[in-house]
């Protein structure tokens, strides 16, 4: 099935582009992939054909002012990009297609409901880190220990069910991050962006962190074992209208897909898979504050970035992708119902102490802050403490959210419809919600959800609850930043570890909530 001519064509352009002449080198680098560990040979290889771009190696002879021969790498052949759309075109709206044949997660016959909470294991408790050698080294210079130092060759592929479906979520999450950098540059004016406080050069960071996405979706779909694992890009529907509230959903966006690695990349049985994703997700960060700074936020309130369960991200990312093509692989997680806050702190108010009810734009978990009325947003407000303007550094003097803050929230009922083609199903495997977890930094809260009340008039629940006063450390809140929030059944103690244990007690969420 993956070496179906249509769909190699579609995805490998620039191989398919390539003039017969340069395939010959195609097959020297694959070789040398091979034995570099890099998985080419397998059943559902990638079929990527590197190429000689010559237009780029005489642009770099020329630069150089030497002949091409003479720099090292420079007529060697390059893995293309997996392309986008195999049709090209990209649309964005809500889906208005048919009922999907298939709906929900795929599923075999599970083992149980949840996993069992157990002490922790003998062995880990037995080394001594008392400052000595404990074992004998096997090479100088090296202590004895770590996985997959002891020479075996490294295989770049999926290793599991729980590897390629965190792997195939992190590429659903990578193809919407390529789309949405691309969209804001193309539905805004010079001059929208430049009222945000955006530089021409501010611009062409867009446009190259949507390059670097279009680089992880590559890695994602090889790391998948190519077409036969990876899955294609999607139609999306996004909730913004203005830069800053563009800048405000994808600052929320590549939060969940950044947190979203942080909490699976070390359960992964693939450290190779592990290591790669690590040096894509690094960039990621990176984008994620840059978004936060385009947003006239400060860069990064807290000392450590959060991992959320990949049912997390997927409940946060699903409703942003409307459609996807029939190839697509669908998902195993879950999608818990959607939970709202109705008073999200508006960060585009300089003084967000005034935000009121509803104060979002567009829908969902990662709805930016609206546009506030004239004379109370901080873009373009040229007061210290008080601007909101795209700055390397915003230090806001009224803090967005703060410890005992009521937060009142409003969540739906299980078995609605989201995700590509409406084709995924909400769900809870818990009971009644009592509970607001927080999860931020490397920790994991809770506050009493109270004044609940179920099945309003609009089919909606609705409660409220106090923002917790925890810190991580001593002089670092642990709520601040873009951070996570959910309605749970209980107040188990759950850290950054095992926090996937509590999806089976999650009623509604996660919800990014903007506390700072
Ligand atoms: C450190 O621990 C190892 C293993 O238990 C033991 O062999 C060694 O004597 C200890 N060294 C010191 C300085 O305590
Ligand atoms: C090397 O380590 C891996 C686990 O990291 C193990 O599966 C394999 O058996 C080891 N090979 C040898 C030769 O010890
Ligand atoms: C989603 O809907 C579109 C339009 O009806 C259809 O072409 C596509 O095959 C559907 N995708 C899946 C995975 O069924
Ligand atoms: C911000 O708004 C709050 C609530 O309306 C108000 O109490 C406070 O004085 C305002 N701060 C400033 C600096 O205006
Ligand atoms: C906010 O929106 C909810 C629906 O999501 C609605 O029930 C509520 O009345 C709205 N509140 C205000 C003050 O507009
Ligand atoms: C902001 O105000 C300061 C002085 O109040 C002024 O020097 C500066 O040019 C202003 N900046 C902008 C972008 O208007
Ligand atoms: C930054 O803001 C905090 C309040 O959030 C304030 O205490 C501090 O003085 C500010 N620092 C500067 C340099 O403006
Ligand atoms: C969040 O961090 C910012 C930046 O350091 C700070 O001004 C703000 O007061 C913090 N908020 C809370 C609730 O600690
Ligand atoms: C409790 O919730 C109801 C709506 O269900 C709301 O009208 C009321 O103000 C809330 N009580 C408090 C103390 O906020
Ligand atoms: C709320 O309504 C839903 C159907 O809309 C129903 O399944 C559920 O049992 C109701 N919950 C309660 C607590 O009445
Ligand atoms: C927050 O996390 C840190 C680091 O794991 C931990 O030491 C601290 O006890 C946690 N605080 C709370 C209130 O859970
Ligand atoms: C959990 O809730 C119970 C009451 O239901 C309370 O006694 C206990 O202190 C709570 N634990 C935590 C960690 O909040």
């Amino acid at each position: 099935m993956f070496v179906k001519a249509g769909i190699v064509a579609g995805l490998i352009a620039t191989a398919a582009a390539a003039p017969k002449k340069q395939q010959k080198a195609v097959t020297s680098t694959t070789a040398t992939a091979a034995s570099a560990g890099i998985n080419t040979g397998l059943p559902y290889s990638y079929p990527q054909s590197p190429s000689v771009n010559s237009a780029a190696v005489s642009s770099a002879a020329s630069y150089a002012g030497i002949p091409a021969s003479d720099i090292p790498g420079a007529t060697n052949a390059v893995p293309p990009i997996v392309s986008s759309q195999v049709t090209g075109v990209t649309s964005h709206g809500p889906y208005n297609g048919p009922a999907p044949t298939t709906t929900g997660a795929v599923s075999n016959s599970p083992a149980g409901t949840a996993i069992p909470m157990l002490p922790p294991n003998p062995t880990a408790l037995v080394y001594s880190p008392n400052g000595t050698l404990n074992n004998q080294q096997p090479i100088p210079y090296q202590p004895a220990g770590g996985l997959g130092t002891n020479g075996t060759e490294p295989v770049y592929r999926v290793q599991s069910d729980f590897d390629y479906e965190s792997i195939l979520l992190g590429l659903y999450q990578e193809w919407i991050e390529l789309d949405l950098f691309h969209n804001i540059l193309a539905t805004f004016s010079e001059e929208e962006f430049t009222a945000a406080g955006l530089t021409p050069s501010d611009r062409f960071l867009i446009e190259f962190m949507a390059d670097q996405e279009s680089g992880h979706a590559t890695l994602l779909s090889n790391l998948l074992g190519g077409p036969g694992g990876a899955t294609p890009q999607c139609t999306y529907n996004y909730p913004f209208t203005t830069v800053h509230e563009a800048f405000d959903f994808t600052q929320k966006l590549t939060r969940f897909g950044e947190s979203g690695v942080w909490g699976f990349q070390s359960h992964l049985d693939s450290r190779e898979v592990a290591q790669l994703l690590d040096q894509s997700i690094a960039t990621e960060a990176r984008q994620q504050m840059i978004f936060r700074q385009f947003s006239g936020l400060f860069p990064m309130p807290v000392w450590f970035e959060t991992g959320i369960p990949q049912s997390w991200a997927w409940t946060l990312l699903a409703p942003y992708i409307s459609e996807c093509p029939a190839n697509s692989k669908r998902l195993a997680w879950q999608n818990f119902p959607g939970l709202n806050v109705l008073n999200q702190p508006n960060s585009a108010r300089w003084n967000a102490t005034q935000t009121g009810f509803n104060e979002t734009s567009g829908f969902g978990p990662a709805a930016p802050s609206s546009d506030p009325p004239v004379g109370q947003g901080c873009v373009g407000n040229n007061v210290t403490g008080l601007d909101c303007s795209a700055s390397i550094s915003q230090n806001r003097s009224i803090p967005l959210s703060y410890p005992g803050r009521t937060v009142y929230l409003e969540w739906e009922n299980p078995g609605k419809a989201v995700g590509p083609n409406n084709s995924y199903i909400t769900d809870t495997k818990a009971g009644a919600p009592e509970w607001v977890v927080w999860v931020s930094q490397l920790n994991v809260t809770y506050s009493p959800l109270t004044n609940i009340s179920i099945n309003n008039t609009n089919g909606m629940n609705t409660g409220m609850t106090i923002q917790p006063d925890v810190s991580t450390y001593e002089g670092d809140p642990a709520i601040n930043g873009t951070m996570f929030i959910a309605l749970t059944d209980t107040n188990q103690t759950y850290t950054a570890f095992n926090l996937s244990n509590i999806n089976p007690h999650v009623a509604a969420g996660p919800f990014l909530y903007q506390a700072g």
